[in-house]
């Protein structure tokens, strides 16, 4: 093991205790207000610029101390080492001895830097492969007889890319219509495809593993309508976005694009997982893309931890979870192209960081991630913000607001920008009524994004920004936050089960599992 890789769990370092002071002395009894009215800079000394980002951190519970005392704790906690060996290339995923690169899928082929030494080879392939990916997306768009993509994966395989193609839809070319088949249950493919057509369908089977279930039984049925619909040229109307090539040459789909086991599945979006994407808005807009996310990955890697919006967010993350005890954050994207963000940012935040062992195996004692949850403004106001404002847990906002809208509509974008502000204000100010029911406590904190524009390139960096703000607080907290243990239970178990649903064998099964198997049994092929 390198140095770099022997790192100081948070509350191992002076500052963790500190913290705890301060908290007990100052944190806890936190006004907003008050803070507003005794600082007339307080904005300005709480907002951080980062490449196609501005952020206003200063609705939170924080003040200077607060701050300079998490500076602290990152700086104890070796997260500067942490940030250096992920972009060395060095093994931190420890648990599955794999390194942590996918910033180097939008790393520039000529960059110069000398800690990309190291990983020049995989920066060669990182760039045969995408320049192969975008020209064959060149090629897909120009082909008039595909008129519809059908992405088949899920997880990172599928909230990424589906994310994209949305938020970036106003740079789309709509001679193409795109869907994304996830779920097992073959509702949803059933349902797709008496829509289409063989000679007009290209599937992209995207499957960093090529063994997920889900993928694979979408994928063999998808395979069965298209040569039962008289399809034959499999090479023309398949491709497989994976790093298991072998697989995918095995299942019979020669057109592949292949990507490393140093990407994540929910780090995978900037791989050939990114195809539909690339299909969406064509090659210079993916390379866009990869540009406004290398600029934030630049921002996180050289800027130092107190301009550091990642650093900043992840911090804050800390100070929540751990401090208040705050167990969710909420993401209120006011853009209806972000509506895919939160469930995508669950997957990001919650299998990143959803461990309950340090790197060495041990319990921790203190919390982790929190559960991420959220939904496109205003349409949120209308259902769940009665309780964000008047609920009896606080739940920290991140707003995220774009200035410039892509349509002409009048209107409709004030009142949009009037909505986020008022709410994040609304949050802060509450309001006093004696008689209860009308009543605001308000000092609610919040978290204000914006982005001058929706655009590839500031698309890209947002995303980065939630990436790197996960690698933050995953390594104060000194866990692994690029394994995924936890999905792997459910997986054996359905295995399991799925043959006794047809035998109705109950031996060895808990009584709730064997009750509910004897109820489903029998069904299961209606
Ligand atoms: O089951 C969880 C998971 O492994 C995710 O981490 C991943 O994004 C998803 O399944 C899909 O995996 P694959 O791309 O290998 O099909």
């Amino acid at each position: 093991m390198t140095a770099h890789l022997e790192r100081v769990r948070c509350d191992a370092t002076p500052a963790w205790v500190e913290l705890q002071d301060h908290y007990a002395e100052a944190g806890a009894a936190f006004d907003l207000r008050q803070a507003f009215a005794a600082d007339g800079q307080r904005f300005a000394n709480f907002s951080q610029e980062a490449p196609h980002v501005f952020a206003d951190l200063s609705k939170n519970l924080i003040d200077e101390a607060t701050q300079s005392l998490l500076l602290a704790l990152a700086e104890q906690s070796g997260l500067a080492q942490h940030r250096e060996a992920m972009f060395a290339g060095e093994k931190i995923n420890t648990t599955e001895q794999r390194a942590v690169m996918h910033w180097l899928l939008r790393t520039p082929a000529d960059a110069a830097r000398p800690g990309l030494d190291p990983v020049r080879a995989e920066l060669a392939e990182v760039h045969a492969t995408l320049d192969a990916m975008l020209a064959y997306a060149e090629k897909t768009r120009a082909d008039s007889q595909i008129t519809d993509v059908v992405n088949i994966g899920i997880g990172g395989s599928d909230l990424g890319p589906q994310m994209a193609v949305l938020a970036l839809d106003s740079f789309v070319t709509h001679t193409k219509r795109f869907h994304f088949i996830s779920n097992v249950d073959g509702h949803e493919l059933a349902a797709l495809l008496p829509k289409l057509k063989p000679e007009n369908t290209l599937f992209l089977i995207a499957s960093k593993t090529f063994t997920t279930t889900e993928t694979m039984t979408n994928a063999r049925s998808a395979k069965q309508w298209f040569e039962a619909g008289g399809g034959r040229d499999i090479a023309r109307h398949f491709a497989a976005l994976t790093t298991n090539v072998a697989a995918a040459k095995a299942f019979g789909i020669a057109t592949t694009f292949g990507f490393w086991d140093w990407v994540g599945g929910r780090y995978s979006m900037w791989s050939a997982i990114g195809l539909p994407l690339a299909i969406a808005v064509g090659a210079q807009g993916f390379r866009e893309f990869l540009a406004g996310a290398h600029a934030m990955d630049e921002h996180f890697r050289i800027t130092p931890l107190e301009q550091n919006l990642p650093v900043r967010l992840g911090l804050l993350d800390v100070w929540y979870r751990n401090f208040h005890q705050f167990t969710s954050r909420s993401i209120a994207p006011y853009h209806s192209a972000l509506r895919r963000l939160p469930a995508y940012l669950q997957q990001l935040e919650m299998e990143s960081n959803g461990k309950q062992v340090d790197l060495a195996g041990r319990p921790l004692p203190y919390g982790t991630s929190p559960v991420l949850w959220g939904e496109p403004g205003t349409n949120g106001q209308h259902a769940y913000f009665q309780m964000l404002h008047q609920g009896t847990d606080v739940v920290p906002v991140e707003f995220v607001a774009v200035k410039k809208a892509r349509h002409t509509l009048p209107g409709h974008h004030p009142a949009l920008l009037a909505n986020v502000l008022a709410q994040a204000q609304a949050l802060m100010v509450g309001k006093a009524d004696a008689g209860g029911h009308r009543n605001f406590p308000g000092n609610r904190p919040s978290t204000f994004l914006v982005l001058d524009e929706l655009t590839p390139t500031s698309f890209g960096a947002l995303i980065a920004l939630q990436e790197h703000r996960v690698f933050v607080s995953g390594a104060l907290w000194g866990i692994n936050s690029f394994d995924q243990w936890g999905v792997e239970l459910g997986k054996v178990l359905a295995k399991d089960i799925e043959p006794r649903l047809k035998s109705g064998d109950v031996a060895g099964l808990d009584g709730s599992t064997a009750g509910l198997l004897a109820r489903l049994a029998g069904a299961a092929e209606a």
